[in-house]
C-alpha cells in the first residue's frame, strides 16, 4: 500500500515497538491514532508526531480488552480522519508461565489482550475497509508463535492462537479486498520483559538471542505495510529461526533443552 495520505491506527503505541513503529510511519504525510492505556506516553508522542511535516497523530487512550473502550477508539479515529486504512495489531503482554505454576487469571487476561484485542480491534474497523474494499490488517505475532519456547507456554499460545485468525481472515477477506499480514519479531529492544503479567524476564532467550532494536522492528512493519507480504520478519535470524523450526523441529526442541540446562 502507498502510505501517503493513509490513516494507521496503531495499538499499544505508547512504547517498545508500537512507538517505534508510529515513529516509522510518521517519515510519511499519514494520519496515526495512538492507542494504548498510557495516557502521558501517547499524548508525548502524538504530540511529537505532530511536529512532523504532513503528520497529524490522535493520542487515544484506551485498553484493547475492552470492547466498548475499543469501539469508543474506532468511532474517534473516525471522527478525527474519516477512515481508518491500516490497523496495526501490536499491543500485547507477556507472563512467565512453567508448567504446574500457571495463574489461570493471569493467563486470561494475557489472552483477553494479545488474541481478543486483535480479535475485537480487527473486526471493529472491518466494517468501513469492507465497504471501501480496500484495508490492511499487520498482526504483529512473534517467533515464539511459529515455535514454541519452554517457560512462556501461555503467551506463545496466544500467539499461535493470533495466527490461526489472521490465516483464517486473510482468505476470508480476500473477496473484500482486505489483506492481512503476518509479522514475527524475534527478541526486540523494549521493556517487553519489564511488563510482563507474571514472573521474572521470560525464558525468551534472554542474553542469548539476537537482539534487535525497536527502531530496527519499527521500520519493518512500515516495509511490511508497503509490501503486504503473507508474512513478514524483521530480521534474516528471525526467518532462519522459524525455517529451521519448521522443517527440524526435534533439532530445536534439542538445541531448546540444551538452553534450559545452561
Ligand atoms: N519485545 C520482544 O522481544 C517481542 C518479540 C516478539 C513479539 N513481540 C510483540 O510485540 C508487541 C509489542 O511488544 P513490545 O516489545 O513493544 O512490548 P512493550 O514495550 O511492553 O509495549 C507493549 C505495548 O502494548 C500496550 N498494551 C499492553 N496492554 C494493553 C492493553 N490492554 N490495551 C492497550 N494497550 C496495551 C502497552 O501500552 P500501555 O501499557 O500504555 O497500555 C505498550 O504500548 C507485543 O504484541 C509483543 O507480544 C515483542
Amino acid at each position: 500500500m502507498q502510505l501517503n495520505g493513509q490513516t494507521i491506527l496503531i495499538t499499544g503505541a505508547s512504547q517498545g515497538i508500537g512507538a517505534a513503529a508510529a515513529r516509522a510511519f510518521a517519515a510519511y504525510p499519514v494520519n496515526l491514532a495512538l492507542l494504548a492505556r498510557s495516557q502521558h506516553l501517547i499524548e508525548a508522542l502524538a504530540a511529537e508526531l505532530n511536529q512532523r511535516p504532513g503528520v497529524r497523530a490522535l493520542p487515544i487512550v484506551a485498553d484493547v480488552a475492552q470492547r466498548k473502550a475499543i469501539e469508543t477508539a474506532v468511532q474517534r479515529t473516525l471522527d478525527a480522519f474519516g477512515q481508518i486504512d491500516i490497523l496495526v495489531n501490536n499491543a500485547g503482554v507477556g507472563m512467565s508461565s512453567p508448567v504446574g505454576e500457571i495463574d489461570y487469571d493471569k493467563g486470561r487476561q494475557l489472552f483477553d489482550i494479545n488474541f481478543w484485542g486483535a480479535l475485537m480491534m480487527t473486526e471493529a474497523v472491518l466494517p468501513g475497509m469492507r465497504q471501501r474494499r480496500d484495508g490492511l490488517i499487520i498482526n504483529i505475532s512473534s517467533i515464539v508463535g511459529r515455535r514454541a519456547m519452554p517457560g512462556i507456554s501461555v503467551y506463545c499460545a496466544s500467539k499461535f492462537a493470533l495466527n490461526a485468525f489472521s490465516e483464517s481472515i486473510r482468505v476470508e477477506l480476500k473477496r473484500d479486498n482486505v489483506r492481512v499480514v503476518s509479522f514475527y519479531p524475534g527478541v526486540t529492544a523494549t521493556n517487553f520483559s519489564d511488563n510482563l503479567l507474571t514472573g521474572p524476564a521470560s525464558a525468551q532467550g534472554k542474553g542469548r538471542a539476537k537482539v534487535t532494536s525497536a527502531e530496527d522492528v519499527g521500520k519493518a512493519i512500515v516495509r511490511a505495510a508497503i509490501k503486504e507480504p503473507r508474512d513478514a520478519y524483521p530480521t534474516l535470524f528471525d526467518r532462519v529461526f522459524v525455517w529451521t523450526s519448521t522443517l527440524a523441529p526435534w533439532l530445536m526442541d534439542r538445541v531448546l533443552q540444551r538452553f534450559q540446562q545452561a
